[in-house]
């Protein structure tokens, strides 16, 4: 590159870092992804490293990036709220270290020394200073550009994790003292946030960090007040200590210690590091938990433990020799639609899925993308060629959060669903947001999906009939209902691809032996709208046979605790539908008979607890253990919380024990769980 080139492609990168600045912390509403970002931000760097005479004195380097809106008063902070550095290799961790190590000159030595490092999550939200002055809360603001931030001092103290004056278990903390911290929203306050905004008609947020920052940054604190932030604190940035006492946080693992007992939100979930190693691994432990996390973690902090040593190493322009932020692989990235097709789902739902140009987000290449329902595709205007940002968490299906409308090319088409059903060309109504195909179990689709729904594990188990060999049975017109399975012969499955004498033995043997199914698995194999596998147990427990619960109305199943009006319609639709009676019928001629549990009476042994498994069982699988305790009045959870009453641990018990023991709980054995509920096992 020419240094003509150079110059040219400093101001390019400085003018599009800019912009995104401005997108991001002022308009809360980012076009590109971080890791993008940081790369433009990272060439920049390295530009100018190269050709210092290049670097500008208002260069997005030079300073720590951000911006203000107007609206609130603007406030300098006690001390600038400094960025870090943020890498996303293992490798760039391992630089890291050896340049602390190299600052700190232990790279002569013949003995390889490790550094002690402080590794914490580092929290996805927004970067707060809180004033104290003798102890009293009294001024806080947003990060801003690191320097000037905005007050938000009110709308802060709407915040429950923030004390409102320090506790005085911590040191005395006299004049003033500057702590910051990370303003969020926990991910159930976020999904009960934007499925309000949504019902009243109003724009969701893309994500919980623009939740938070949209909260925390409402000129009528009442809002902020009425939403759920949370406040987690990480630095005492600036504190006189009495002299000729010892510094009371003389490490970072002691200041977070005062912090705590000042009274302040900190994450118990850090680690203290003999060498970077150990740093690695808590990463790696941490990206494995984060989909179980409360709240958005997009990576870790690694901070020289010692005070001492930190300012030994001190300062770059923007960000602190002494930390870095190691991320996670980004879990939203942005590509764009290339087509939108239609799928057809069991109960006869249309949904709109949108075929992406493949990108790959955290590791895995996604080239779909669920729209969910027609309402959701008009809300967010998405457009067949538009460029969006798509998201993935999880086992979740990928979802498009929203479209980049700055990038609509001319002639982005507009998606309707269609009115006839794309698989049987039969009439599609509209009920609520979701739009069906009315052709029920005679459209292809919804019976494919039906019968793979009613062979699958926690239905009816029939082992050897997966997807292939259902679509097979489809196509040779073998199967035309639930009850056709029970009349299937070799002569039928010979003519199966890949069915041999061995194959169709086996599989005939596991239809025989499905015979005889739960009754509350029965109900849920019937796959009827509504009734999920905890529906199912309701049911069952409440009716004792499908005779009973066949002649329900609509007002005797609502009396069941946790059933509501759709569920019973919907029950009351199925079982009042001729078809399906006829299928019921067929089925139990065909000898499939649901078993029925004796139900425990008096006062059970777990009723008012709530418990959780984790970790393996040796005498059932985990479905029948949480069914058993349900069965004694418990209910199960599927993590850790403060009202969780008895966990039951099992070889292998991880990260849940461990949460588990750190707040106290009641902790039992698989023997111990039996002994309490009186089952021999
Ligand atoms: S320490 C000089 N610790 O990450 C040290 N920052 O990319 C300054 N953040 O702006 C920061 N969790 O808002 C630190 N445990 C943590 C953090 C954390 C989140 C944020 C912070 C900062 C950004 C840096």
């Amino acid at each position: 590159m020419t240094k003509t080139d150079a110059k040219q492609r400093v101001a390019e990168l400085s003018d599009q870092i800019r912009e995104h600045d401005h997108r991001y912390y002022v308009l809360d509403k980012p076009t590109i992804s971080d890791a993008a970002y940081d790369k433009l931000m990272r060439d920049l760097q390295a530009l100018e490293q190269e050709y210092p005479d290049l670097r500008l004195q208002d260069s997005p380097t030079q300073r720590v990036s951000g911006g203000l809106r107007a609206g609130f008063k603007k406030v300098k902070h006690v001390r600038s709220l400094l960025s870090l550095d943020s890498l996303m290799e293992e490798s760039e961790a391992r630089e890291f270290d050896e340049r602390v190590k190299k600052g700190l000159g232990m790279d002569e030595g013949l003995f390889a020394e490790e550094v002690a490092y402080m590794a914490e999550p580092k929290f996805d939200g927004l970067s707060v200073e809180l004033v104290y002055e003798d102890g009293v809360f009294t001024r806080g603001s947003t990060r801003g550009d690191g320097e000037v931030g905005e007050d938000v001092t009110e709308n802060l103290r709407t915040i429950r994790a923030i004390p409102l004056r320090l506790r005085e278990e911590g040191p005395p903390a006299r004049d003033r003292v500057a702590i910051r911290g990370e303003v969020l929203i926990p991910l159930a306050a976020f999904a009960e946030l934007n499925g309000k905004l949504i019902a009243e008609g109003e724009e969701p947020f893309a994500n919980a960090r623009n939740a938070a920052a949209g909260t925390l940054r409402q000129l009528d604190v009442s809002i902020t007040g009425s939403r759920k932030l949370d406040c987690f604190a990480y630095e005492i940035m600036s504190y006189d200590a009495p002299a000729r006492s010892p510094h009371p946080f003389p490490t970072q693992q002691a200041m977070l210690d005062v912090l705590r007992a000042w009274g302040f939100h900190v994450e118990d979930n850090v680690k203290l590091c003999h060498g970077l190693e150990q740093a690695l691994a808590f990463h790696a432990h941490l990206l494995e938990r984060r989909e179980r996390l409360a709240y958005e973690v997009d990576g870790i902090v690694i901070k020289v433990n010692d005070r001492a040593v930190q300012t030994r190493l001190g300062m770059r322009s923007r960000s602190p020799r002494w930390a870095v932020a190691y991320k996670f692989p980004p879990r939203e990235e942005i590509t764009q639609i290339l087509d939108i097709v239609v799928q057809v789902g069991r109960t006869g739902k249309l949904t709109p899925v949108a075929q992406l140009k493949p990108v790959d987000v955290s590791g895995v290449t996604v080239s779909r993308a669920t729209l969910h329902n027609q309402d959701e595709i008009d809300r967010k205007d998405v457009r067949i060629g538009d460029t969006v940002r798509v998201r993935r968490a999880g086992d979740v299906i990928p979802e498009v959060v929203e479209v980049l409308k700055e990038h609509r090319p001319v002639g982005a088409r507009r998606f309707e669903l269609p009115i006839k059903c794309p698989v049987c060309g039969s009439e599609v109504v509209r009920e609520g947001a979701a739009h069906l195909c009315t052709n029920g179990l005679a459209c292809p689709a919804q019976l494919e999906r039906h019968i793979t729904h009613f062979t699958m594990r926690g239905a009816m188990d029939i082992a050897g009939l997966g997807g292939k060999t259902v679509k097979q049975l489809l196509e040779k017109s073998l199967v035309k209902d639930l009850a056709d399975l029970y009349q299937l012969t070799p002569i039928h499955l010979v003519q199966l691809d890949g069915f041999a004498e061995k194959s169709i033995e086996n599989l005939l043997a596991g239809i025989e032996a499905s015979k005889k199914p739960r009754f509350d698995r029965f109900l849920f194999a019937l796959g009827i709208e509504h009734v999920g596998d905890t529906v199912a147990r309701l049911l069952a427990d409440h009716f004792g046979s499908l005779a009973e619960l066949r002649e329900a109305t609509p007002e005797s199943l609502q009396e069941i605790r946790g059933i509501g009006p759709e569920v019973a319609e919907s029950v009351h639709h199925f079982f009042a539908n001729p078809r399906n009676r006829k299928v019921l019928d067929r089925l139990q001629k065909a000898g499939v008979k649901p078993v029925t549990e004796a139900r425990p009476t008096g006062p059970r042994a777990l009723d008012g607890e709530i418990v959780v498994f984790t970790g393996g069982l040796e005498t059932m699988p985990r479905p029948d253990a949480q069914r058993l305790a349900e069965r004694h009045g418990a209910r199960v959870a599927g993590s850790i919380s403060k009202k969780v009453t008895i966990v039951v641990a099992g070889p292998g018990a991880g990260s849940k024990l461990e949460d588990a023991r750190r707040l106290g709980l009641r902790v039992l054995d698989e023997r111990a769980f039996l002994k309490l509920v009186g089952d021999k096992g």
